[in-house]
């Protein structure tokens, strides 16, 4: 297979932004206090994860209502204000809870204002619709952007749980190349390699960020638990490849499931969610683990139940 994965930055979409190759995520992240905040963001940031993604809604799964998230990490950007240019700042908005979704100009330019209060910034460095409102035209959308790019309150914009054809539609009333397309992807959640997404990377040049990839945690159990469970056998066949691989280079196996996406031509960067420093790091191993292409090729036979043809 190619050379070793790049702990070097690279560059987001066809932007001038550049971002380590992991990215650190904080949907999980509300709830604490600002020194350990503070100290998991400093974590991701020295070991070069750049790309801090959260969103406006992060912190209503934890019941701590709109905004948790976002205003934490303000208040951690408020103690260390030299953390703000060291990071690619990204958030996300579109989704209403109860509604559940809304692109309309006068939600989307609200919920812009609403994060950068929460977040103490001038400008929010990569703006995603967080999921696609149907209602909403593409045109109108674009238009909305594009005015909050022009008055220099987004640098960039990406999308996020868009099929090929949304983004496309969107891109299509844009005077800018959208930068990053955000779905779930992992060793367990193989979707984008067949629906089209990372293809339209692949053309295009936009960077897929993948959300959940160690699949929320569960490619993170022990692998008895997983055996035991009903239903568990495709997991415990892909947990069983993960360890095998990691096993024979003495690497974590969240690192081996991260290095299978990092693999993948289309520069996919993957936005790891742990809340324990310990584990952050072994996310960060990552860009030090080689596959060949037997060996990723083994992990998507397991994850898809059955040999390719
Ligand atoms: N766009 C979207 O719709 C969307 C949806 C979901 C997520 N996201 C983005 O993706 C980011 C990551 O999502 P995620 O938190 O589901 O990612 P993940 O990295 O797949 O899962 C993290 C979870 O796995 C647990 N875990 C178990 N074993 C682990 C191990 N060995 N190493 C690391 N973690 C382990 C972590 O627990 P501990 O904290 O205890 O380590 C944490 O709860 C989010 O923060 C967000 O930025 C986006």
């Amino acid at each position: 297979m190619g050379p070793t994965p790049s702990a070097a930055p690279r560059r987001l979409g066809k932007t001038d932004l550049s971002v380590g190759p992991i990215a650190y995520g904080c949907w999980r992240f509300a709830g604490s206090g600002v020194p350990t905040a503070r100290e998991k963001i400093e974590t991701a940031l020295d070991l070069g994860m750049t790309l801090i993604d959260t969103a406006d809604i992060y912190g209503c799964d934890d019941g701590l209502g709109v905004g948790a998230s976002e205003t934490l990490l303000g208040e951690v950007l408020g103690d260390a204000p030299e953390l703000r240019r060291r990071m690619v700042l990204a958030t996300k908005a579109g989704i209403v809870i109860g509604t559940p979704y809304d692109s309309s100009g006068a939600h989307l330019r609200q919920s812009c204002e609403d994060s950068l209060r929460r977040l103490r910034t001038d400008v929010l460095d990569l703006y995603q619709i967080h999921r696609p409102d149907w209602l909403a035209h593409p045109a109108r959308v674009a238009e909305t952007i594009s005015e909050l790019r022009q008055a220099g309150k987004i640098r960039e914009f990406g999308v996020s749980n868009h099929t090929a054809a949304q983004f496309e539609a969107l891109q299509a009333h844009l005077p800018f190349a959208i930068a990053t397309h955000q779905p779930e992807l992992s060793a367990l959640v193989l979707d984008p390699l067949h629906d089209g997404v990372l293809d339209q990377c692949l053309r295009v040049g936009a960077t897929p960020l993948a959300w959940s990839p160690l699949a929320g945690g569960r490619l993170g159990l022990p692998l008895d638990e997983v055996r035991s469970r009903p239903g568990g056998e495709r997991l415990a066949a892909v947990i069983e490849v993960l360890d095998r691989l990691a096993d024979v280079r003495g690497a974590t196996r969240s690192a081996v499931a991260l290095a299978f996406l990092l693999a993948h031509p289309a520069g996919i960067v993957p936005i790891v969610g742990s809340q324990r420093p310990e584990r952050i790091r072994e996310c960060a191993e990552a860009t030090g683990v080689e596959l060949t292409r037997s060996e990723w090729y083994d992990v998507v036979e397991a994850s898809r139940g059955e040999p390719l043809p």
